[in-house]
């Protein structure tokens, strides 16, 4: 019985306003886990910009060592306002999902009942589709480099590298997942075959490939800046959403606009034989740092998903019915920060006494 399991989950706080929504979604976890007995054990870590500050670490080898060794990783925000940008991001996050070998990105684009959309007349039965980006290769795998850096013969190269392996993976499972979410049955590969011939050949190939393994499954294709287009237009034709690393990284960001913004949108990093990583996509926030002030749904959404990857369907669904619930009562203002008309603490507490 997983019942009987007691789950070991990093926290990582991070940066910013990381801790404070990391805080309320620990209380809603808490909540959630005594009312189903589900047994855990939370041990902190104190990465991110002011340990860097102080001790000049950013993550050591000993702790992605004992990183491995969790059931889950439960993660705030990376990034400072005093740390030139790219040390954190690259030394932190990307290599927690590249040494983890997080190869998947999970990112839902769910519009929630009485959550204001940019798109006019778009309703919530328009908005509901996932993300699948391939989180481990691309243009982020750090191939290239500089020649002559400096002088008016500078070359600058930054190379998407994408291998057999890689992307069959992540097909793989983009059609998994698709199947097992059993809506429509559809998945768009995004890619842009007509100017990256060499990338989204071998992405294409193998998606159709992969396609006969999965008959049940409807095939599409768009390329990405068409996929930008039907976002906005007609969202309600996509199921799932299947791209590479730099692509989807961007197309994430427009599905958090239509969802409601980055105080709702949250995200995995999974791991399917390990250990996966889930965090709000917003970032650290530093102007709204420490005010209590910040939307922690994100924060509180990811950590449903992190229930849902480990089995924990039904705590997951209680999250979630919980955060639809306040949304719907009216009692939330905005979701932008600064503007809901409740804390941050206000919105923990409210969902860890309704879940
Ligand atoms: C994200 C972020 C990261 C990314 C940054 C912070 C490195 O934008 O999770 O989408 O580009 O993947
Ligand atoms: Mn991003």
């Amino acid at each position: 019985m997983r019942s009987s399991k007691s789950y070991k989950i990093a926290v990582i706080p991070g940066d910013g306003t990381g801790p404070e929504v990391v805080k309320e979604g620990v209380k809603v976890l808490k909540a959630v886990a005594a009312s189903l007995s589900i047994k855990y054990e939370l041990v902190n870590y104190d990465l991110g910009g002011e340990r860097y500050k102080k001790t000049g670490e950013i993550l050591p080898d000993s702790v992605l060592k004992e990183l491995k060794k969790f059931d889950s990783i439960y993660l705030g925000a990376i990034g400072h306002p005093e740390v030139k940008p790219g040390i954190l991001e690259k030394g932190i996050l990307l290599r927690m999902r590249f040494e983890l070998d997080q190869y998947i990105n999970l990112r839902p684009v769910k519009l929630y009942p009485n959550v204001p959309c940019p798109l006019r007349d778009k309703k919530p039965k328009d908005i509901d589709f996932v993300v699948v980006r391939e989180n481990t290769e691309g243009l982020y795998s750090g191939g290239g480099g500089f020649l002559k850096k400096g002088t008016s013969d500078e070359v600058a190269i930054q190379e998407s590298i994408n291998t057999r392996k890689g992307v069959e993976r992540c097909l793989r499972y983009a059609f998994q997942y698709t199947l097992k979410r059993n809506k429509v049955r559809k998945l768009t590969l995004c890619g842009k075959t007509n100017v990256l011939t060499y990338a989204f050949d071998l992405w294409e190939r193998t998606f159709h490939e992969l396609a006969k393994e999965f008959p049940k499954i409807k095939t599409d294709y768009a390329h990405v800046d068409a996929t930008c287009m039907w976002m906005v237009k007609n969202p309600e034709w996509f199921d799932v959403i299947v791209t590479d690393n730099m692509f989807g990284d961007i197309i994430t960001d427009l599905g958090a606009m239509i969802q409601g913004g980055m105080g709702i949108a949250a995200g995995g990093n999974i791991n399917p034989e390990g250990v996966s990583m889930f965090e709000p996509i917003g970032g650290s926030a530093p102007k709204y740092t420490g005010k209590n002030v910040i939307n922690p749904l994100a924060a509180i959404c990811a950590g449903g998903m992190m229930l849902e990857t480990l089995g924990e369907e039904k705590a997951a669904q209680r999250v979630e019915a919980a955060v639809i619930k306040l949304l719907e009562s009216g009692k939330l203002k905005s979701l932008d920060a600064g503007k809901m008309g409740m804390s941050t603490s206000e919105i923990g507490d409210w969902l860890a006494a309704n879940v």
